[in-house]
């Protein structure tokens, strides 16, 4: 039985992925920042078979909160096999985590960075490990921009702007990742869902959501994919890649640039270091 760690998996694309393990009979552990809704999703799950749920809270809005759900994490556990860093959130208006990060680079991309570099050595001990990025193909609208990483440095606020920044940040950390991680066991790698029909365009007017709800396919379809990355042997050895569904797997220039992957990651980790 493999132990997955799901981020944001009590709807949407991350509930799909958690379905998928269940009924693959993997050992699933939500890490949710909602405790009802996690339960209410762990009760779900396990009326659906033969695999293990269970539920561990964490609100990537804090750094702290995900150092210490991280600790907790790690003494339970010696080895994880799987990370689907999956939680994300939109929005249009500009707010801040309790960290005073921008919130939507704060909680899709600092959080995520966080939660990955204190399980990575749980991860490394899998015969297979495997970290699978949620990213975006909004991040072809994204550019990195560290001086406006801090809520108070934001000027003329563009929520899905800022979106596109976080999944770009998402892209390249994958990829950063995966150079450490060559020669490893251990792999990460990076998917844009395709368009999914799940709780992500809550805060969009409600005429905006009925014509773009037409192009939407249901969360099962990137559940799948998930799947796949994880425990197909064909992903055995496919490292640093970035897949996509829907659309063709395009990666903007900034995506490939391995310069300035290395470059936010380097930042990123100094910008963290007092949580690692
Ligand atoms: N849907 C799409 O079309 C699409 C397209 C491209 C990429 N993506 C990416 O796919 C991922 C999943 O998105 P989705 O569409 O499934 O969205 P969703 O239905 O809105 O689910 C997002 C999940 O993230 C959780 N979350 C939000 N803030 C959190 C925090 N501070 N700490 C912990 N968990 C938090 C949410 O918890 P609550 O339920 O408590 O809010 C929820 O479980 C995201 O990374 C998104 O950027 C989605």
């Amino acid at each position: 039985m493999k132990i997955v760690v799901i981020t944001g998996a009590n709807t949407g694309i991350g509930f799909a992925t958690a379905q998928a393990f269940i009924q693959d009979g993997q050992h699933v552990i939500l890490a949710c920042r909602n405790p009802q809704k996690a339960e209410h999703a762990r009760i779900e799950l396990e009326k659906l078979g033969t695999g293990k749920v269970e539920v561990i809270a964490l609100d990537l809005n804090s750094l702290q909160n995900i150092q210490d759900t991280a600790n907790s994490l790690l003494q339970k556990y010696e080895k994880i096999d799987v990370l689907v860093n999956n939680a994300g959130i939109m929005t249009p208006n500009l707010e801040r985590t309790e960290d005073g990060f921008e919130k939507q680079i704060g909680v899709n991309y600092l959080g995520h960075f966080l939660w990955t570099l204190k399980l990575l050595p749980a991860v490394q001990k899998s015969e297979a490990g495997r970290i699978i990025n949620l990213a975006s193909m909004m991040h072809l609208m994204g550019s990195i921009q560290l001086d406006q990483f801090c809520a108070d440095d934001v000027h003329k606020y563009n929520g899905v702007i800022r979106y596109g920044n976080s999944k770009l940040a998402n892209l390249l950390f994958s990829h950063a990742l995966a150079e450490k991680l060559k020669g490893t066991s251990t792999t990460s790698n990076a998917l844009h869902p395709g368009g999914v029909d799940s709780e992500i365009y809550r805060e969009l007017p409600k005429y905006q959501y009925k014509v773009i709800k037409l192009f939407l396919i249901p969360p099962s379809k990137p559940a799948e994919l998930i799947k796949k990355i994880a425990l197909d042997p064909a992903w055995a050895k496919r490292n640093g890649e970035y897949v996509s569904l829907q659309t063709p797997a395009i990666q903007s220039t900034k995506a490939k640039n391995k310069k300035l992957a290395h470059e936010l990651y380097d930042a990123t980790y100094a910008m963290l270091k007092d949580y690692l």
